[in-house]
């Protein structure tokens, strides 16, 4: 693996699950193999788990860490071409980023979608110049269009959780203040859908998602029913994705907050959420902080999905 920006790079799931289990089970195995090599965590955005556990996982692997946040300290970076740079921005990325490259071996980018432009979120206009200019290795830690490190830690949650051969999973849509992008609905969705799992997909009308990342899932615009004898039940919230609506806050409607009462309609499902999430709006407290709550569990599994990802991209090396 070269680079890693989808969890369809996984490849064979039985052997990425088998590799996993041994970055869990033997953490500093590796060390060897990140000597004397530098990954660079670039991030234009926020981060608490992404930041911390794929640094955590680059020091398991013996790797040196440098962390850049774009936004507090360097140059502000332009990236659009053609433009007259005669505002705030004085330096592009396009030179930037190459001269990142100059600095590491692996690069680690966080850039979420800006909502300004589908099409430019939709092609991962930024990841793929990191892919194009720096010459080194990229891997996504949430672009605009997914997050497959989190999506991958998730998988790995469910593969360590489920009671039955084939769970029932459901991703709900659930209210948030804020338009947030698409990115984990997305790779999440796309995670399950190369798992085997019955996966329900259930939001408010206006709230599809891209059919290439829906896949097989059964789209069920009634949440009760959705929730009905799940295993699993991941709790998220996104903006709209279909036409002029993209970006959009549609709807805050609380009904969709995850509760108790809901729940009750399980199979006793284990709730999942990849964090930051907020309380009594996406989820009740009594429900996160109940014993089918497993995102403590679940975000320490992040650890072991960069671990996995960065070993893969280090033997590439
Ligand atoms: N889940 C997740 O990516 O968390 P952070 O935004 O804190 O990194």
């Amino acid at each position: 693996m070269r680079h890693f920006t989808s969890v369809r790079q996984l490849g064979e799931l039985k052997e990425a699950f088998a590799k996993a289990k041994y970055a869990k089970e033997n953490p500093f195995a590796d060390q060897e193999l990140g000597r004397n090599r530098t990954l660079l965590m670039l991030f234009f955005n926020s981060s608490l788990r992404t930041r911390l556990s794929t640094q955590k996982a680059a020091m398991n692997l013996g790797m040196n860490v440098i962390v850049l946040d774009v936004n507090q300290g360097a140059w502000k970076l332009e990236t659009e071409r053609g433009v007259v740079m005669d505002g705030d921005r004085p330096e592009h990325l396009l030179e930037a980023i190459p001269v990142m490259g100059c600095y590491c071996d692996v690069i680690g980018v966080r850039s979420f979608a800006r909502f300004e432009n589908r099409e430019d979120d939709y092609t991962e206009k930024i990841l793929e110049q990191f892919i194009r200019y720096s010459g080194k290795p990229v891997f996504s830690m949430e672009a605009a269009t997914r997050h497959p490190l989190q999506t991958f830690a998730d998988m790995i949650t469910i593969e360590e959780y489920r009671k039955k051969e084939r769970p029932k999973v459901v991703m709900t849509w659930a209210p948030h203040p804020k338009a947030l992008p698409q990115a984990v609905p997305n790779s999440f969705a796309e995670g399950m859908n190369m798992m085997d799992c019955e996966f329900v997909i259930t939001h408010p009308e206006g709230y599809e998602l891209a059919p290439e990342f829906v896949g097989n899932a059964k789209v069920e615009y009634n949440q009760k029913k959705a929730f009905e004898g799940a295993d699993f039940i991941y709790a998220k919230n996104w903006a709209a994705f279909a036409g002029d609506n993209y970006g959009k806050v549609l709807s805050m409607d609380r009904s969709w907050t995850v509760d108790s009462e809901k729940m009750a309609l399980t199979d006793n499902a284990f709730f999942m959420h990849c964090l930051p999430v907020r309380r009594n709006m996406i989820v009740t407290d009594d429900v996160i902080e109940s014993p089918q709550s497993i995102v403590i569990p679940e975000a320490a599994n992040r650890v072991v999905s960069a671990q996995t990802v960065l070993k893969e991209i280090l033997l590439s090396l």
